[in-house]
């Protein structure tokens, strides 16, 4: 970190001193499935053990969606509690941002799906893919449109339904996800709850670690790719491990240095739920104790673009966060890609 310009040149905003904001998050909500597939349920499904699951990844169990429910009905859920909780009405959103990797459809977003369900008629709408990074991607893209001025109140919503895209017999990554979505709602206010810092990278090079070969226009459906597994997720778990914990680690120095922040100063680190080994990695890395670190792994696996999203939610609601408290968010997912924000609750 120390060849890296002095923080003001990397982050205009820096140069004012972190508590400069004029994004704030005004509210947050969540949502997951009523069906809890657990550990048990998969040793009957495919070869592994609960055993084998708990100890190599701390999941527990997992949500799962009905068959008629898709990922717009997730995300609009959520968004429906993030906004009764900032007090804000659906006609009040200028601008909808929905990260995810398993849309209903290619074509329309899911974004536009939920600015119908939700009655948001003034609002703009878009999804953002970045996999699991994509919640800390949305919220980045999200804040330029309050810094900017050009919307006063922009909903950033992270939402999978991962079990559509699964292979329920592959037991290297069929234990690992689960479905569901969290929201939070941007204002420009003067006041606490707000996003001091983000940062995010990316690395093409490492694409093919985790992806879903089929289903675009490189290789569109057809018999043969469904037949071949080619509209599945797939991953390289090990490899996918390690450039996680550096990832995470890098990304979490630079948003810190930029606010002039020690892990001593942060009361609590919300990273990406993939597996508590992961997490345990990078927390060790930083030098950051365990108790200050949110889990939820073991109820929900990993929600890719939801998880850091209904994390926070459920820190938040459970009184865990403390108005004032300075909060480290770390994300990590194919791409590959990752990033970490600083938010003062
Ligand atoms: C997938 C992951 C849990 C595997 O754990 P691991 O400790 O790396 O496991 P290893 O690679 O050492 O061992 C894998 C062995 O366990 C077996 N195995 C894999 N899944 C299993 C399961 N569900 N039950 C039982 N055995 C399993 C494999 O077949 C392999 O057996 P082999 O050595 O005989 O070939 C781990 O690599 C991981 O979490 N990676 C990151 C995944 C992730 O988070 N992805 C999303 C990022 S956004």
């Amino acid at each position: 970190m120390s060849d890296l310009p002095p923080a003001h040149f990397r982050n205009p905003r820096a140069r004012h001193g972190f508590r400069s904001r004029t994004c704030s998050i005004t509210g947050v909500g969540a949502y997951v499935p009523e069906r809890i597939l657990t550990n048990a349920e998969l040793e009957r499904m495919v070869d592994t053990t609960d055993e084998w699951i708990t100890s190599r990844t701390g999941i527990r169990e997992r949500r799962i969606a009905a068959p008629d429910e898709a990922t717009s009905d997730l995300a609009a859920k959520a968004a429906v509690r993030a906004l009764e909780y900032a007090g804000v009405t659906a006609d009040q959103v200028d601008l909808i941002i929905v990260a995810t990797i398993t849309p209903d459809m290619l074509f329309p977003s899911v974004a536009c799906l939920v600015q119908q369900k939700i009655g948001a008629k003034r609002a703009a709408a878009f999804d953002l893919e970045a996999a699991c990074s994509g919640f800390i991607y949305a919220l980045e893209v999200g804040q330029q449109f309050i810094m900017s001025h050009t919307y006063d109140t922009v909903l950033v919503i992270g939402a999978e339904k991962l079990s559509s895209i699964v292979d329920w017999t592959d037991r290297n990554t069929c234990v690992l996800f689960g479905d569901g979505a969290g929201a939070v709602v941007l204002q420009n206010r003067q006041r606490s709850h707000g996003l001091l810092t983000a940062c995010m990278g990316a690395d093409g090079s490492k694409a093919s670690l985790l992806c879903m070969p089929g289903g675009g226009s490189k290789i569109p459906a057809t018999h043969d790719s469904v037949s071949s597994r080619l509209h599945y997720l797939r991953m390289d778990g090990r490899e996918v491990f390690k450039n996680a914990v550096t990832a995470m680690g890098l990304a979490a120095q630079e948003v810190l240095a930029r606010c002039d922040l020690t892990m001593d100063q942060i009361q609590c680190v919300i990273p990406h739920q993939a597996n508590r080994r992961i997490i345990d990695a990078v927390a060790h890395r930083l030098g950051a104790p365990v108790e200050r670190v949110y889990m939820n792994v073991d109820r929900f696996g990993n929600t890719s673009a939801a998880s850091v999203a209904i994390a926070l939610d459920e820190a938040v609601r459970g009184g865990i966060v403390k108005r004032g408290d300075l909060l480290l968010l770390l994300v990590f997912g194919a791409g590959l890609t990752w990033g970490a924000a600083v938010i003062e609750w």
